[in-house]
């Protein structure tokens, strides 16, 4: 339990403070002041509010505008907030600012049908089901962790059996990925190639189109083309994420919105939903009419620290400039305001000696080896266990290539799964139990608006 006596000094004079602010102020008086609470919430936050009579302001926005000075007069100690929505009043946190962790590694166990994007000051995983959050933006300038959040997400998608597209200027987020065999179109590096992809792109979705009209069920969303197919003896369809990196320039240098690239772009976001086919774009910053194009169809955008506030207000994420330098990974979301995102590193993406990606199938096979053949693989067993003949034939070569099989010259130069590979079944560590090793900030207040600066990562 909080104990609020203790915060009570700290109240009485946020209570002398705000009287004399809204004294001093023309079109302001503490006159308006109905009452004064005191407040804990269930985050173990101790709140204190001036609450005005609503029914007799003549003016909220003098009100409004004497926040930043009520905050410096504080000593710029405590975070103050104004509040409009329900009724007006004034909130000062008494209770000291949260800090987020500077790194948090992306969890292992990945629950399925869901994006993670980083964790919020609470501890509450930002995220959500890959329909829910529908297109991606990332925007943040160089070094502010743009490529880690999209290669994360990248990562995630790759672990849920997703198709991929991925398309990258610069050559520098996605290398690692050139040979994916998930991808439906080699790994795009320049503006002819990228439109190429997303006319790869296009030709799935009409694709997937005239499946669906197949389906008894008029399905709206992949999940009811799947179910459907499941009961109709039918291929399930795989969800695709293309990721394009650059997005912004891309766009620009080949006409904007109405050129061929962004034609191409805004018909896959408006259509490609319905379809289980995602977009995640990333830039260093988004041009109005860039971001105009597509914004209706964007569910969730990861602003890291952008150049200018310019580039902040064209994604609508204002604050996103005061991040701070020193915190790459730091970012503000449209969703779930601040949060970290999760750290990955890049070794994660790589086939060879640190792969460590595993596919659903990969995990299911590897297991039934373990249990049923003791670890022993074939063309003949893996066949037996439901894949095609180039199936297998690939399989085989892939986990020999990345050290997760190898012939044992002492059991008939047969190939067995590795430690390695076993290591990767086992090592699956499980997320934090979130809460309880970070405090808890202030969310009790979705409401309050203009912080006064909780962006800044202090010392
Ligand atoms: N989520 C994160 N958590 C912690 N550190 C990060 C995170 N994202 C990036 N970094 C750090 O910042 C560096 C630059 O990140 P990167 O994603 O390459 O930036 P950008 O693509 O925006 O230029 C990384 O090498 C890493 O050290
Ligand atoms: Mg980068």
């Amino acid at each position: 339990m909080i104990d609020l006596q203790r915060y009570l000094p700290a109240a009485q004079k946020a209570q002398a403070v705000i009287s004399q602010v809204l004294d001093s102020r023309p079109g302001t008086s503490s006159d308006y002041v109905q009452g004064w609470v005191l407040r804990g919430t269930p985050q173990q936050d101790v709140i204190f509010y001036a609450v005005l009579d609503a029914s007799r302001i003549p003016q909220p926005e003098p009100f409004a505008r004497a926040t930043h000075q009520i905050s410096s007069a504080l000593g710029g100690q405590q975070r103050v907030y104004w509040s409009n929505s329900t009724g007006f009043r004034f909130a000062v946190v008494l209770t000291p600012a949260k800090r987020l962790p500077r790194q948090i590694e992306l969890p292992t166990n990945l629950p399925t049908g869901r994006a993670m994007i980083g964790l919020r000051p609470d501890g509450q995983v930002a995220g959500g089901k890959w329909g829910d959050l529908k297109h991606i933006i990332v925007v943040g300038y160089t070094g502010s962790g743009k490529s880690l959040t999209t290669r994360s997400l990248v990562y995630q998608a790759i672990r849920q059996d997703f198709n991929l597209i991925l398309a990258d200027l610069d050559g520098t987020t996605f290398p690692m990925l050139a040979e994916h065999p998930a991808l439906l179109a080699p790994l795009a590096n320049t503006t002819d190639e990228f439109i190429e992809v997303l006319r790869i792109a296009l030709g799935e979705l009409e694709h997937r189109s005239s499946l669906y009209k197949q389906a008894a069920n008029y399905p709206e969303k992949i999940e009811e083309y799947n179910q459907w197919a499941a009961a109709n003896g039918q291929e399930p369809l795989k969800r695709v994420l293309i990721a394009i990196d650059e997005f912004n320039s891309a766009v620009t240098k080949t006409g904007g919105p109405d050129g061929k690239l962004g034609k191409m772009a805004v018909e896959l976001a408006s259509r490609g939903r319905k379809f289980g086919i995602s977009l995640l774009m990333s830039a260093q910053d988004f041009s109005k009419e860039v971001i105009g194009a597509v914004r209706d169809e964007v569910g969730v955008i990861i602003a890291h620290k952008v150049n200018s506030e310019n580039v902040a207000r064209n994604v609508g994420v204002a604050a996103a400039a005061q991040i701070s330098e020193r915190t790459p990974g730091r970012a503000i979301t449209n969703r779930w305001g601040l949060i970290q995102a999760f750290y990955l590193d890049k070794s994660h993406l790589m086939n060879g000696a640190s792969a460590s990606i595993l596919t659903p199938k990969e995990k299911e096979l590897a297991e039934r080896a373990q249990a049923e053949t003791g670890g022993k693989i074939s063309r003949e067993v893996l066949m037996g266990w439901g894949l095609g003949q180039g199936e297998a034939r690939r399989l085989l070569h892939d986990w020999e290539l990345r050290g997760w099989s190898e012939k044992d010259p002492m059991r008939a130069n047969a190939t067995y799964i590795t430690p390695k590979l076993v290591s990767l079944l086992t090592n699956l560590p499980t997320l934090p139990t979130p809460t309880n090793w970070l405090p808890t900030p202030p969310t009790g207040l979705p409401t309050l608006q203009t912080p006064t600066n909780p962006y800044e990562e202090g010392e």
